[in-house]
């Protein structure tokens, strides 16, 4: 199932929270399941009015309802009842409600969902919607075991301002969701803009519209209570039978019910690199009185930039790391490239060879340094552990064109909603990738408008690691609340994220296009860089006009 990998490991536990019954993931997008071991036995009765209940949920799920609760069963037989019901989530627009509970109430009966065709109480969370069933009555009751994700905010805040936003807006967001009458919609999103940044807390809560609104809110009340005993505070996602908490600092919630605004996201980017030059940043560290007078060290790094730049074999890879080792600790230094996954191999050389030209007159008296180009990174350092295959996230470069309203348009919020379900499904994309932490992935936001994606991590890391590099990235450099305009790009030294309207990435097809029709080298490793040079020179001329 492509559901993404963003997950959050739930765990089911007791109210006294002292032992963990189950384990499950839960979220949306997600499929989960808790089906009781109470199983009854194929074509019983109870299994029939099953059936029949699902086929009414399923059929019920039209004209607006989110939610619908129906029971099946004869007084005669009130041991084979069965009651049930589903819930889409608040944000999910009508036509896919009824299509999530069609699907979902289908392939309960499948494989899919093992034993839940013969359970007795089950409940199934199917993307963005869910399913109950039970042969007792559930109906206005407050089911208080809980869920709870893995903290979904890390401590890279300030903490004291980050808990009283959180715990106002949570407050604010499930008075909202609790203030109708039973039977009606029970779901309320909040957006708050942490003071003295682009950073925004996204605060959602629901629940089933059989509570009452006291019930909601003691529900709700609960929930935040446990949300608030876990992360040090910062609280976590919450979610029980019968409502759920989540927050998060980007925008995990439709903005609209609508399927998508009509009109186009305005491209008004205006950026330093809107011409798509090659180089885009550097970051040089300095402690300049030592290194001007450390020649050894001085050689040791031109060794290490010539061994870069002039090993062929490995940018064939697009990847090596090196190290120089010095008579001194002080004097070794350890250094590595990489190219944009796809990059043809010329490409990545000449990227390469210009990433330690220029690195060299960036950063002249530099221990440790990081260049990043459209198509490459390179960096060193002379403290070798910060390059053994750890992720390292600072320094970053940004590029965005932002825009510092507390009022997006429609547009602009449905693009932002479109990117932060996106971006994470790249991640399961590098996991399944043949190129090692690397992956691109594309999604329509209207007929005129599509947006690419892409992300990537040094091979040399794991694919936790690649994972945890990009939910930093993810999390906390791309500032959500505010991006104007659907292009930008985020660099650190272990990772980075592009997106943007036009396939950026797909370069390289026309790099093969225009390869095909010259023999390719037959043994390049053997063949000098600089005659490979000379016979791809008027091919490098062309490329680099199209595309710097
Ligand atoms: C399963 O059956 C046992 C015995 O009838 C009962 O005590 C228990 O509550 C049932 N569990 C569920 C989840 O229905
Ligand atoms: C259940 O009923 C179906 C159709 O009526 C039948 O094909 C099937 O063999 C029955 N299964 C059992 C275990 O009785
Ligand atoms: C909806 O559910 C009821 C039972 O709750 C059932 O009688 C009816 O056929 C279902 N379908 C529609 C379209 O109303
Ligand atoms: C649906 O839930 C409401 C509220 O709990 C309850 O009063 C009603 O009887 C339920 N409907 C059915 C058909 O069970
Ligand atoms: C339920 O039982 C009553 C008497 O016990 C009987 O008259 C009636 O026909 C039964 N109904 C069904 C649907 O079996
Ligand atoms: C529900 O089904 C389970 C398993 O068949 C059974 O043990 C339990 O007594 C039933 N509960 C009710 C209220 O009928
Ligand atoms: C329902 O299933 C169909 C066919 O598998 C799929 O195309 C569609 O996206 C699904 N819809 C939802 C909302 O899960
Ligand atoms: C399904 O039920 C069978 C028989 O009760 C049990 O052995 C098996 O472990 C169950 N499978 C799952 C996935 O719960
Ligand atoms: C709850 O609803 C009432 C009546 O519609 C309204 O006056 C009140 O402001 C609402 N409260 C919140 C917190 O939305
Ligand atoms: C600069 O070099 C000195 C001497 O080795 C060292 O103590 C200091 O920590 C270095 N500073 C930085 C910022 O690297
Ligand atoms: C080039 O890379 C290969 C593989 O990493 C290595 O064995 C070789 O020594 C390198 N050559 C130079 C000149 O650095
Ligand atoms: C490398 O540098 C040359 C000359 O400055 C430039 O024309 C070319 O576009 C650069 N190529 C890359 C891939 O950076």
């Amino acid at each position: 199932m492509a559901s993404f990998k963003f997950v959050y490991l739930f765990i089911l536990l007791t109210l006294t929270n002292n032992f963990v019954t189950t384990i499950a993931q839960f979220d949306r997008g997600d499929l989960n399941y808790d089906c009781s071991d109470n199983l009854t036995t194929p074509n019983s009765t109870v299994q029939l009015n099953v059936k029949t209940l699902l086929s009414y949920l399923s059929s019920n799920a039209t004209a607006n309802k989110q939610y619908y609760n129906t029971t099946v069963g004869s007084r005669n037989h009130s041991e084979s009842t069965v009651y049930g019901m589903f819930l889409c989530w608040g944000d999910l627009p009508p036509q896919l409600c009824s299509q999530c509970v069609a699907n979902a109430t289908k392939d309960i009966l499948s494989d899919s969902y093992p034993n839940c065709s013969l359970s007795t109480n089950a409940r199934i969370v199917h993307g963005d919607c869910m399913i109950r069933f039970s042969n007792r009555s559930f109906f206005s009751t407050v089911d208080s075991s809980f869920y709870f994700a893995a903290c979904s905010i890390s401590d890279a805040f300030d903490k004291t301002n980050w808990m009283s936003v959180l715990s106002k807006t949570i407050d604010e967001v499930a008075d909202e969701a609790a203030n109708s009458t039973v039977g009606a919609k029970k779901y309320a999103t909040k957006e708050a803009r942490i003071s003295g940044g682009f950073q925004s807390l996204y605060c959602e809560a629901q629940c089933t519209s059989d509570l009452s609104p006291q019930d909601c809110r003691k529900c709700l009340n609960a929930s935040i209570a446990n949300s608030q005993q876990f992360c040090e505070g910062l609280g976590s996602p919450v979610s029980t039978r019968s409502c759920s908490i989540r927050f998060d600092v980007y925008p995990f919630y439709r903005p609209s019910t609508a399927l998508a605004p009509t009109g186009e996201v305005s491209t008004n980017f205006s950026t330093t690199d809107s011409q798509h030059p090659a180089y885009l940043s550097h970051n040089c560290s300095s402690n300049e009185t030592m290194i001007t007078t450390d020649r050894a060290f001085l050689s040791n790094l031109k060794s290490l930039l010539s061994s870069l730049s002039s090993n062929f074999t490995t940018t064939k890879t697009g990847f090596s790391k090196t190290t120089v080792e010095g008579k001194n600790p002080s004097d070794t230094v350890s250094g590595l490239f990489m190219c944009r996954g796809n990059l043809s191999t010329i490409l990545c050389q000449q990227c390469v060879l210009n990433a330690t030209q220029r690195i060299s007159s960036e950063c002249p008296s530099s221990k440790e340094a990081i260049i990043w180009y459209n198509h490459c990174l390179l960096r060193y350092s002379n403290n070798r552990s910060s390059l053994i295959s750890t992720v390292d996230t600072t320094p970053t470069y940004q590029n965005f064109s932002i825009v510092n309203t507390s009022n997006p348009n429609q547009l602009q919020s449905f693009f932002t909603w479109t990117m932060a379900t996106t971006l994470p499904e790249v991640k399961s994309v590098i996991e399944d990738s043949t190129i090692k932490n690397y992956g691109t992935k594309e999604v329509k936001l209207n007929d005129q408008q599509t947006l690419y994606t892409l992300a990537q991590c040094t091979p040399d890391l794991s694919n936790d690691d690649c994972g945890s590099c990009l939910d930093k990235i993810f999390k906390y450099e791309i500032p959500w609340c505010c991006l104007a305009s659907p292009e930008g790009k985020v660099l650190s030294p272990s990772c980075y994220i592009m997106f943007g309207l036009s396939p950026f990435y797909t370069d390289d097809d026309r790099v093969e296009a225009y390869r095909q029709p010259s023999p390719p080298p037959t043994s390049a490793g053997d063949v000098p860089i600089q005659a490979i040079f000379s016979c791809k020179h008027r091919l490098i001329n062309q490329l680099s006009k199209l595309w710097y």
